[in-house]
Order: structure tokens, then C-alpha cells, then sequence
């Protein structure tokens, strides 16, 4: 019998990742993919809890499913992700509808799980941390298709931010074996993978054990970057503080690792940076920048900015200002902080007033947005090279993006998904780029 299960990812890659495993794991039970939740039989929602607005969504598409499921005899609710993790009892109180919780760690226990269900039992809760790696279990042969997929390395987190919950919800810092990771990318890249994004809450923090002693990502990316036809390798998200001479180093040396960097830096206030538990200072950042820049001179970088952390003053965020007008950004994501229970930030006296918040996020991203739309601009008239890996939003358009993972879309045909072109970039705006074929491609395609 087919059934059917539909997931709706929030968050990260790491869930766009992991949804992809559950689907694996869900296949040999007969669940095929469904488009619709009014279609599915099973419905996993893929939870993030990085901030309020993050977890609460949850609930309200919880109360529409719970009507959904009143109406159709055996549909069964799950809930997946950081928020099943943080908020498991509290979930099932809510929103009594649900089946299952299952926390990040546990998705090898899905089958099981389901299996309860059908034998009567009321619900099922895991939010263990088990012993036995998940990625050991959970297949990864992976009907996933796509030439641009994720590919998580590491997972967890030992830094405890005093922001962040995601050292509760994905627990201690864990890195997978590389030689289960090269087995990995090669299945992806022999199934048309040309782009493979590393993925970890901390991924530069990759110690990985592998033949002849434990590899850093530098490692990693070198071994890597011999698979062929793997044309690009990115990471992500990394730390300022795991950043080691041997990373900066392929950054040198490997062409493939695109020269387009995702390192958040939340502050450039040093008063803020310690209260945050960062580790380092906002020069210790500068340093790093200048490090990776000397190494690859058209190296762009992208960042994550929080605002009105307990105690920021104007004078603290002026010097946040300082910073990104100083490092450039290409590309950067800023976010009023959201006080998290649980975490050491929540019981921070001096909170700041949401207006105040307000005003700062405001200003951080018009900054940050005119940062970006220059950046983008500066490229209308060169040539760069483009990975197509999807059809464009008009016919006889694709779409794909450039080393610095802007969107690019041109005139061409869809035989061009899957591999890489010249494009003369013709215009920018603040989000994509758009340009035509470099004459030689243009005649061959
Ligand atoms: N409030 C606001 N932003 C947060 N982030 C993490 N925790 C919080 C929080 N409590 C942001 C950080 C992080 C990104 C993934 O989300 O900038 O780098
Ligand atoms: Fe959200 Fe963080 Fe969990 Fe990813 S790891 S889903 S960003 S809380």
C-alpha cells in the first residue's frame, strides 16, 4: 500500500538535510513524497526554535492540521526538529492532535515510532540523545536528486553562546568519520550533484576521524575536492574562533571551494562579544578576514548580526555599524534578539526595549542591504562563472547561481542544468543577477 507523507522544513539546512534522511528512512515503509498535507497521510513538520517567531509558528500550523486530521480517518502528526527537542511535553499539551515528537537525534527511530502508533498506542515521544550515531542508521543512499545538495559533516554545538539554544536542541559538538562523508559525496555527485554545501552548526570546528589520525575541514575539503566532476564545495556555518591555518590555506589552494564565506560575527562590540560567550574579540574577526582575504583575494563575506542583546548601548551598536563598514558584506542576515528560555541571555538584567531593537535592526540592515545591492552591481559588465541548477522564473530562462551564491538567471535552454557557464552580467538588483551567455557557451548551448 502507498502512503503518503508530506514534511514542511523550517530553519536551517541542517533541516533541509534532515528532512531529506526522514523521507529516506520513511521509503522502505512505503511512504512516497506528497505535495499537499490535505494529500498525506503522515505529516512532519520540521521544527526550528532559534527564535520566538521560529517556535511559535509551530503551534498556529499545528491548531490548521489538527482540523485537517478531524476531517480524514488515520492521518497521523509529527513533529520533528529543535522545537520537538526544547519543547516536547509542552508540544503534546498544546496541541493534543500530535502522534509523534521526535527530536533531531532520533529520526532513526521513526519507523518504530510509526509502527506504535499503528499497534494502538496513544503517542510516541524521543527526544534522547542516544548513544548510537543517527548517521549511522539512517540511510543515505538517498533518492535525493538535485545538483546542488547539502551535506551534513558535524552536527551540535560545545560553544553555549548565551543567545543560542543549539546546544540544547542538537547537543554536543559531533563529527561524522570522513570516510563515510567521501562515500557520501560520491553517491551525490554520481547522481548528478556538481555543489556540494558542508553543513554543521559549527562546521569549521570538523574533527573527523579518518584513516592516519583526525582531519579538519581543510582535510576534508582537499579529499574532497578530488572527487571529479564536483565542480563547487562550500561550508557552512562556521566560527571566527575554528578558523586554522590549514582552512585558510585551502581557501589558497583549492579552486572548487568557492571564495564566498558565511561567518557570522553578531557584534562588533568587545562589552557584547564576552557578554554573548563569543571568545573573541571584534579584531580578533578583523584579523580572520584579513587572513582569509590575503588568501583569496576575491574572497566575499556574509555574516549574522543579533541587535539588542542584554545590556547593548548606542555606543555598543555604533561600533556593530563600525564594523560591517569597515569588512563589507556581500550578503548578511541581522535579527532583533529574542530572549530564549533556558539559555544564560533570557536571565540577562538590562533587556532591551523592543523599540529600541527596532530601530537598531533598521538601521543594521540598510547598511547591510546597500552593502550588498553595491556589491552586486560591481559585477554588472565582468563575466563569471555560473552552476545552472534549475529552470528560470519565465520560459526559456534557467537559473543558477555564481561563485558568491547570488542567483543569476539567463535566456537559455534547460540542458544547461547541471553544468557550468561564462555568463556577462547585465544587470543587479538588491537579490539576483541577471546577464547572457559568454559567446562561445551561447553558440554551443
Ligand atoms: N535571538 C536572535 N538571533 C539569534 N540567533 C541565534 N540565537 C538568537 C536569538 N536568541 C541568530 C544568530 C545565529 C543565527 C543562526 O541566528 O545570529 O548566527
Ligand atoms: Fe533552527 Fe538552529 Fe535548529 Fe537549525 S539548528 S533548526 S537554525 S534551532
Amino acid at each position: 500500500m502507498t502512503r503518503r507523507v508530506y514534511i514542511k522544513t523550517y530553519g536551517c539546512q541542517m533541516n533541509v538535510y534532515d528532512s531529506q534522511r526522514m523521507a529516506d528512512v520513511l521509503k522502505p515503509l512505503g511512504y512516497a513524497p506528497s505535495e499537499t498535507p490535505e494529500a498525506a497521510d503522515l505529516v512532519i513538520l520540521n521544527t526550528c526554535h532559534i527564535r520566538e517567531k521560529a517556535g511559535e509558528k509551530v503551534y498556529s500550523e499545528l491548531g490548521r492540521l489538527a482540523k485537517l486530521k478531524a476531517d480524514k480517518d488515520g492521518m497521523m502528526i509529527a513533529v520533528a526538529g529543535c522545537t520537538a527537542q526544547a519543547e516536547g511535553e509542552e508540544i503534546v499539551r498544546r496541541a493534543p492532535s500530535v502522534d509523534i515528537v521526535v527530536g533531531p537525534q532520533a529520526y532513526h527511530r521513526l519507523p518504530q515510532m510509526i509502527a506504535e502508533i499503528h499497534r494502538g498506542a496513544g503517542r510516541a515521544l524521543d527526544t534522547d540523545f542516544p548513544a548510537l550515531d543517527k548517521f549511522d542508521v539512517l540511510p543515505c543512499e538517498s533518492g535525493q536528486q538535485g545538483v546542488a545538495q547539502f551535506l551534513t559533516v558535524q552536527e551540535g554545538c560545545d560553544k553555549f553562546c548565551t543567545f543560542c539554544v543549539v546546544p540544547y536542541t542538537r547537543g554536543a559538538e559531533y563529527s561524522r568519520p570522513a570516510q563515510a562523508i567521501l562515500d557520501e559525496a560520491r553517491r551525490m555527485v554520481a547522481g548528478g550533484a556538481r555543489e556540494i554545501t558542508l553543513l554543521g552548526q559549527n562546521v569549521n570546528a570538523y574533527r573527523g576521524a579518518a584513516a592516519g589520525g583526525t582531519w579538519g575541514l581543510g582535510r576534508l575539503i582537499r579529499a574532497l575536492a578530488e572527487i571529479e566532476d564536483l565542480r563547487r564545495i562550500r561550508y557552512t556555518t562556521s566560527h571566527p574562533r575554528d578558523v586554522d591555518d590549514d582552512l585558510i590555506a585551502a581557501h589558497r589552494d583549492v579552486p572548487q571551494l568557492m571564495p564566498f564565506l558565511h561567518l557570522p560575527v553578531q557584534s562588533g562590540s568587545d562589552r557584547v562579544l564576552t557578554a554573548m560567550n563569543r571568545k573573541h574579540t571584534a579584531d580578533d574577526y578583523r584579523r580572520v578576514v584579513d587572513r582569509l582575504r590575503a588568501a583569496r583575494a576575491d574572497l566575499q563575506l556574509s555574516s549574522d548580526f543579533i541587535v539588542g542583546f542584554p545590556g547593548e548601548t548606542d555606543a555598543d551598536f555604533e561600533a556593530t555599524m563600525a564594523l560591517v563598514r569597515e569588512t563589507v558584506f556581500a550578503q548578511a542576515f541581522s535579527f532583533k534578539y529574542s530572549r530564549r528560555p533556558g539559555t544564560p541571555g533570557a536571565a540577562m538584567p538590562k533587556q532591551i526595549a523592543e523599540d529600541a531593537k527596532d530601530a537598531r535592526l533598521q538601521a543594521l540592515q540598510e547598511l547591510l542591504i546597500a552593502q550588498q545591492t553595491r556589491f552586486n552591481r560591481s559585477l554588472v559588465g565582468t563575466t563569471i562563472q555560473v552552476l545552472f541548477d534549475k529552470p528560470g522564473r519565465h520560459a526559456g530562462q534557467v537559473g543558477g547561481r555564481s561563485p558568491f551564491l547570488q542567483a543569476v538567471h539567463v535566456d537559455g535552454p534547460t540542458e544547461l542544468i547541471g553544468t557550468m557557464a561564462e555568463v556577462e552580467i547585465e544587470a543587479a538588483s538588491q537579490n539576483s543577477l541577471s546577464g547572457r551567455l559568454a559567446p562561445a557557451h551561447a553558440e554551443a548551448a
